[in-house]
């Protein structure tokens, strides 16, 4: 999956080249402060129109982003005092009118809602058939590089990296896939694109390399808390 943060003027260019390279999904956010909606959905169009790669053929997913994670100097997708239930409906319809798609097949929440009331009042928002996959991310997780740093230099991934001629990055990715996560990367190098997306039909890792691979994952995030 092809992550649009921070890309700025860069995203339609960038998304364009992933997808050349073999994404098969993009993921953004309905948050001006971090991702330009509008420009992923230039992407689309252009991969449609100059390429010929169907909007149908690629998952698109964006995000409900609460209060909290917005800047309050731009824009918002929705009226901050309207119920949660309205706020995720504008936030939906912002995002199909910015990606210019006239579904969806993912909502993720982008971060916790304060209590469990408002949440079950973002999730009755159904809007089938707008959002045709995963509703509010409550069932799919997202992994990424930089929120692995531990792991990313632990010996079984170098060990791995070597013995399967692959970077750390592709180890690391590959292990995501094998525990059932989905990677998550937002490289703006066309070289990495390439390796992210050989990933994918690389050969599976062994049984003990994903045990290793576990447990060093334990050990990470028992050093970094
Ligand atoms: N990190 C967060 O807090 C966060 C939060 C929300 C959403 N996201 C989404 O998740 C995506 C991924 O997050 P991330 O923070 O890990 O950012 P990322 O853009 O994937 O960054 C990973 C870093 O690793 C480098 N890299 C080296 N080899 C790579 C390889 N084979 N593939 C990919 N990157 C490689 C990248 O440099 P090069 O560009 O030179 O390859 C970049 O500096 C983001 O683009 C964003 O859309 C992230």
């Amino acid at each position: 999956m092809y992550g649009t943060a921070w890309k700025k003027e860069r995203t339609t260019e960038l998304v364009v080249k992933a997808v050349l390279a073999g994404f098969k999904g993009v993921d953004t956010a309905c948050q001006p402060k971090h991702y330009r909606e509008e420009l992923v959905g230039k992407a689309i169009s252009e991969l449609e129109t100059k390429h010929s790669i169907p909007r149908a053929s690629l998952w698109i997913q964006t995000k409900y982003t609460p209060i909290g994670g917005q800047d309050m100097t731009k824009p918002l997708p929705y009226d901050p005092k309207s119920t949660i239930e309205e706020q995720v409906k504008s936030s939906v319809e912002t995002s199909l009118r910015q990606l210019n798609v006239d579904y969806l097949d993912g909502l993720l929440l982008h971060s916790p809602i304060p209590t469990v009331e408002l949440l079950i009042g973002a999730c009755r928002y159904r809007a089938e058939p707008l959002v045709g996959g995963e509703w509010l991310g409550l069932g799919k997780s997202f992994w990424t590089l930089s929120g692995n740093p531990g792991l990313l230099k632990s010996p079984p991934v170098l060990q791995f990296a070597k013995r399967h001629g692959m970077t750390v990055e592709q180890i690391l990715f590959k292990f995501c896939q094998s525990i059932g996560i989905t990677p998550l990367s937002g490289t703006t190098n066309e070289q990495h694109m390439k390796e992210d997306v050989e990933v994918e039909t690389s050969a599976n890792l062994a049984a003990f390399e994903v045990e290793a691979l576990e447990a060093a994952l334990r050990r990470a995030g028992a050093q970094s808390n």
